[in-house]
C-alpha cells in the first residue's frame, strides 16, 4: 500500500497532512483528497500487477491508504450482461458485506481510523451508510454512533442493533441527523464519519471505477448511471478514472457521468437544469428510495463539475418508475435491486428514449444495494399500488 502524500482541498488546493485525522479543509470547509505520488507508483504498479490478487477492493492497494485493512471482503462485484440490452452492464453492489456499495467507503474509513487510534466514531445516514459503519466499527472493535431517520428500512434498523452500534433515530431526515452528531461530536470525542467530511469514504467508494474499467478490460463504457444522494461514488470513481491516466492506464476518454435522483428529492438535477454550480435545499423530501432522500449533498460543487467535465447528466425518475423498473430488473434480468438501483434502469430507459444514450453504447447501470433491505418498505408499495399478478405457492395464493 501507498503512503499517503497529502490530503488536498478540492476548493482552494492547500496541501494537509494526513500523519493526524482530518476531517474538511479548516480554511473554506473544501473536501480533501488523498494524494498519493503516482508518478513513482507508474513504473511498479500496473494492471498486471492485479493478476491473482484477492477480488475484494483492496486488491487496489498501492492507492488505498498505508494501513491494515478492515475488511469484511468488500468490492470486486459482478458486471452482469443485460439480457434486455446487450451492451448494458448492472455492476451489483448489492453483492457487498451488508449488501450495498456503503460497504467500500466505510471499510476505508474505519481502516483509518483504526490505525489513527481513534476508539468512536458518528455517522448520520439515510440507513445503508449506517449499517456498513455498523459492522467495519464491531469488526475494529471501535464504538460506531448512529443517527438515522426514524423511518428507514427495518434492515437498517436490525442490522445496528445486531452489530451493537449506538443509535439514535430522529424524527427528520439525513440533513436533520447530520446537524444532531455536528453539534454532538466534540463534546463526545466522536470523528464524524458523514459522507464528504474526512476524505477516506471517497477512497473505497473510487474503487468502483477501477473496478470498471478492469472488468471492461481497461476500456471505459460510455456513460455510467449512478443513483446519487450525496455522490461519494460518482465523485470517488472520477478520482479514479484521474488516477489511472496518471499511472498510463487509460487515456484522457471518460465515461458520460450520468447523475439519476427521484423526483421527490431532486437537487441535483435541478441545480444541474439551472445551470448552476451549488445545489440549494430541496424541501419536503419524500422518496420509496430511502438512499436518495438527501436533501443537501455537502459535495454538490464536485458532482455537478464532474457533470460538466464528462458531457454527462442529471434527471429523475418518479417512485412509480422506480417499483416498475425495480419489478422489471427482477423479472427480467434475475437482480432484486434497491429501490436507489432500479432508479438506474428507469433512466436508462428514458435517456435511450431521448436518444442521449444509443442502442449501441456500452453504459454501466449502477444497481447500489439489495433489493433484500427493502423488504418493509416493498411490501408496503406492493400493498399500495394494485396488485400485478398473484403467484401459487403450496396451494394458497400469494398476494403479490
Ligand atoms: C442504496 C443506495 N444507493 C444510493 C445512495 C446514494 O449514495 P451517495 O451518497 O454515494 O450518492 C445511497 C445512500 O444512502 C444508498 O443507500
Ligand atoms: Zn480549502
Amino acid at each position: 500500500m501507498a503512503p499517503i502524500a497529502y490530503l488536498e482541498c478540492t476548493r482552494c488546493g492547500v496541501h494537509i497532512s494526513a500523519e493526524q485525522p482530518q476531517t474538511v479543509c479548516p480554511k473554506d470547509g473544501g473536501v480533501l483528497y488523498v494524494r498519493y505520488d503516482l508518478e513513482h507508483l507508474k513504473h511498479h504498479f500496473k494492471p498486471e500487477s492485479l493478476v491473482w490478487r484477492p477480488a475484494t477492493m483492496w486488491r487496489y492497494a498501492e492507492v488505498l491508504p498505508d494501513a491494515e485493512p478492515v475488511s469484511l471482503g468488500e468490492g470486486f462485484t459482478q458486471m452482469l450482461p443485460s439480457r434486455e440490452f446487450p451492451n448494458v452492464f448492472i455492476k451489483d453492489e448489492g453483492l457487498n458485506p451488508t449488501g450495498s456499495f456503503k460497504a467500500r467507503g466505510l471499510s476505508a474509513a474505519v481502516t483509518m481510523a483504526k490505525s489513527y487510534g481513534l476508539k468512536k466514531l458518528a455517522i448520520p445516514s439515510a440507513g445503508n451508510a449506517a449499517s456498513a459503519l455498523a459492522a467495519y466499527a464491531a469488526k475494529a472493535g471501535i464504538e460506531a454512533h448512529i443517527f438515522m431517520p426514524k423511518d428507514v428500512p427495518l434492515a437498517n434498523r436490525m442490522e445496528c442493533a445486531m452489530y451493537g452500534a449506538r443509535v439514535t433515530l430522529v424524527d427528520g431526515l439525513i440533513s436533520d441527523c447530520a446537524r444532531i452528531v455536528a453539534e454532538r461530536k466534540q463534546k463526545q470525542g466522536w470523528l464524524d464519519v458523514s459522507t464528504l467530511k474526512e476524505p477516506f469514504r471517497i477512497e473505497g467508494k473510487k474503487t468502483m471505477g477501477y473496478e470498471v474499467a478492469e472488468l471492461l478490460g481497461w476500456q471505459l463504457p460510455k456513460a455510467i448511471i449512478y443513483p446519487t444522494g450525496g455522490g461519494i461514488g460518482l465523485i470517488g470513481m472520477w478520482k479514479a478514472f484521474e488516477e489511472m491516466q496518471a499511472l498510463g492506464w487509460i487515456g484522457n476518454e471518460r465515461p458520460r457521468m450520468i447523475v439519476v435522483q427521484s423526483a421527490g428529492c431532486a437537487p441535483i438535477v435541478k441545480a444541474w437544469n439551472e445551470g448552476a454550480w451549488s445545489a440549494g435545499f430541496w424541501p419536503n423530501a419524500s422518496t420509496v428510495a430511502a438512499g436518495l432522500r438527501v436533501p443537501k449533498a455537502y459535495g454538490d460543487y464536485l458532482i455537478l463539475d464532474i457533470l460538466k467535465k464528462s458531457s454527462g447528466t442529471a434527471l429523475s425518475v418518479t417512485d412509480q418508475e422506480i417499483m416498475d423498473a425495480l419489478r422489471h430488473w427482477a423479472r427480467v434480468e434475475g437482480v432484486f435491486g434497491a429501490p436507489e438501483g432500479a432508479a438506474s434502469l428507469a433512466a436508462y430507459r428514458k435517456l435511450r428514449t431521448d436518444g442521449f444514450v444509443g442502442a449501441e453504447d456500452e453504459v454501466v447501470l449502477f444497481n447500489t444495494a439489495s433489493g433484500l433491505k427493502y423488504l418493509d418498505v416493498l411490501e408496503g408499495e406492493l400493498k399500495r399500488s394494485k396488485p400485478q399478478d398473484s403467484s401459487q405457492i403450496g396451494g394458497i395464493i400469494a398476494p403479490y
